[in-house]
């Protein structure tokens, strides 16, 4: 029987806003939307929207035994992650703790739970890598993403897990991401540096929202790499960015990850295959191009709608420092 009510978990995050949006305007299910922050960030008039702190075993458990969700969908994570390198006990708390809590509310029901990791459970030395690839965390972020997996594999219940990386997109006050900081600076004619040793499928977060959209549809379980079609390093896919928004290339300086001394450790040589997301769900996930062109649309409307054709929309900054 397909689901008939759906929990989203983290509705004001920018992929929460994607499943959000995806869920209330293509289906008929039932929805309920929550996050930490007193209201939602769009009003949605088809679904209600309860505030819950994750950590909080008590308002988990009120909020799914009250709406007795067939489906939660997690969007909610600490996902700063050299906030989580050095507020280690919050970053667990959050991507770990959160998840229990969801786990053992669900269980009660025989929910479903979809979940996001991430490519950073990698050490990035031998990417790209496939699902049954052995995870070997470098970053404190990394080692929750994947404490979080294996929450969920022993939990007893269904569940699909979806890893990603370098999610972009825009939505009406998501935190600013890496493609927004990068447009907010060039715009403002900033020199800015970004790294060329690190690589990946940058991926648009509308379709990471429609992977976990056919996971859920089609009942899947287990886990599933759903990012972008192409693998280019964070300087080059910089430049494409730059170009298609018709931006200054020159101001845009490669650098070494060792030059730029974060506090957390990147996986490198990363990438996610996604053949087995694309074959058991359908998809096709955009190419950088592709992707970019949707990115600069969602921008122009919202502009249209402010009436401002020139600034890239603000955007909320790197979240709450819990
Ligand atoms: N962004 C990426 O490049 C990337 C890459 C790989 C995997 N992922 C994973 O993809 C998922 C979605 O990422 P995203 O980029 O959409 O993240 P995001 O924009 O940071 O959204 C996360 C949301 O969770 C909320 N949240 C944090 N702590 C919470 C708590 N205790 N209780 C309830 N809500 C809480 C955040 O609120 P505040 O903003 O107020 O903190 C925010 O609204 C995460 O699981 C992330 O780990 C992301």
């Amino acid at each position: 029987m397909s689901p008939r009510r759906i929990l989203i978990v983290g509705s004001n995050g920018l992929l929460g806003q994607k499943v959000t949006e995806l869920f209330v305007r293509g289906t008929n299910y039932q929805i309920m939307l929550s996050s930490i922050e007193p209201a939602s960030v769009f009003p949605v008039a088809e679904a209600q929207y309860t505030v819950v702190d994750l950590t909080v075993k008590k308002q988990v458990k009120q909020l799914v035994s009250s709406f007795e969700p067939d489906v939660i969908i997690n969007c909610a994570a600490m996902t700063n992650v050299d906030a989580c390198e050095t507020e280690r006990e919050l970053a667990w708390k959050v991507n770990v703790g959160g998840v229990e809590n969801l786990i053992e509310a669900a269980r009660r029901a025989d929910t479903r739970i979809v979940h996001v990791s991430s490519d950073y459970v990698f050490d990035g030395k031998n990417g790209p890598y496939a699902e049954e690839d052995r995870p070997e965390p470098l970053s404190y972020y990394g080692k929750t993403k994947l404490a979080s997996e294996n929450a969920l594999r022993t939990a007893g219940l269904p569940w699909f897990i979806a890893r990603t990386m370098v999610l972009y997109g825009f939505s009406p006050g998501a935190k600013v991401n890496f493609a927004l900081w990068l447009l907010q600076s060039l715009e403002k004619g900033t020199q800015v540096k970004v790294v060329d040793d690190q690589e990946g499928n940058p991926t648009l977060a509308d379709d990471l929202a429609y992977g976990l959209m056919r996971g859920v549809e089609l009942g899947k379980t287990g886990i599933y790499h759903i990012a972008g079609r192409e693998i280019v390093n964070r300087y080059d896919f910089a430049v494409r960015l730059a170009k298609a928004f018709g931006l200054d290339i020159g101001l845009i300086t490669p650098v070494k990850t060792a030059d730029l001394h974060q506090p957390a450790p990147r996986p490198l040589k990363s990438g996610l295959i996604t053949l087995k997301a694309e074959t058991d769900l359908g998809i096709t996930p955009s190419t950088i191009d592709e992707g970019l062109t949707i990115f600069k649309s969602q921008i122009t409307r919202t502009l249209r709608r402010l009436g401002d054709s020139n600034a890239v929309p603000a955007a909320r900054g790197s979240g709450r420092r819990r």
